[in-house]
């Protein structure tokens, strides 16, 4: 798929002031610093379209991308940022779930996981309950180029293995780097598949 134009929208703390549901969207959620705004730039091919960081905690409202005037982007904030509140986390949780849960048009969510590391249990929970909640989703390993392929592919694999426990299918999987602009078109295809149903 080739893309356009991509243009910010809007950002929101809140999923009643969120854009019309009129078009196909994709979030893209993950732990805080995996590196999902810097994926999304790649993809888009626009840097500094969302917002990245070296600190944890850079994304805090949820932001929609309109990509060739067809499909949204969504950018949300990151989970299991050690130094945000008790509150301000519960107000997070609230918020995304309800959006994950009551969003008409989100068709798959993209779950970035850091390749580097072995699975996480946080990361693991946010998986099962998406799938408790029937909620489509795929996984986007992120910063491939940090690390040799084989251990990419080790961290990959045990997360898989991980989710058999729960899964009867394991959900797409692709490896991905923003630096090295690897997965691109793999992650590209997947949507212009799931966009053309
Ligand atoms: P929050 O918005 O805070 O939840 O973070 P985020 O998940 O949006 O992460 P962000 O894209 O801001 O990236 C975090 C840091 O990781 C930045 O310093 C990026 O430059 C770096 N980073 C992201 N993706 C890659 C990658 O593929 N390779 C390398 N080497 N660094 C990356
Ligand atoms: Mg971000």
């Amino acid at each position: 798929m080739i893309i356009k134009t991509a243009t910010f929208v809007c950002s929101n703390t809140q999923v009643s002031a969120l854009p019309a549901p009129t078009m196909p969207e994709y979030a893209f959620i993950g732990r805080s610093n995996v590196g999902k705004s810097s994926l999304i730039n790649m993809l888009v091919n626009h840097h500094g379209l969302a917002k990245t960081s070296q600190r944890p905690g850079k994304t805090q409202l949820i932001n929609h991308f309109l990509i060739n005037e067809a499909w949204y982007i969504v950018d949300l904030p990151g989970y299991g940022y050690a130094k945000v509140s008790k509150t301000s986390r519960e107000k997070w949780e609230k918020f995304i779930r309800a959006y994950i849960t009551k969003r008409e048009s989100l068709q798959c969510v993209f779950v970035l996981i850091d390749s580097r590391l072995t699975p996480q249990q946080i990361d693991i929970e946010f998986c099962y309950w998406l799938g408790e909640k029937q909620i489509p989703f795929a996984l986007l390993f992120t910063k491939a180029d940090k690390q040799g392929m084989n251990e990419s592919l080790k961290n990959v694999a045990a997360f898989k293995k991980k989710l058999g426990d729960f899964f009867e299918e394991i959900p797409t999987t692709i490896l991905t780097s923003a630096e090295k602009q690897t997965g691109k078109e793999e992650v590209l295809n997947f949507i212009y598949e799931v966009n053309k149903d």
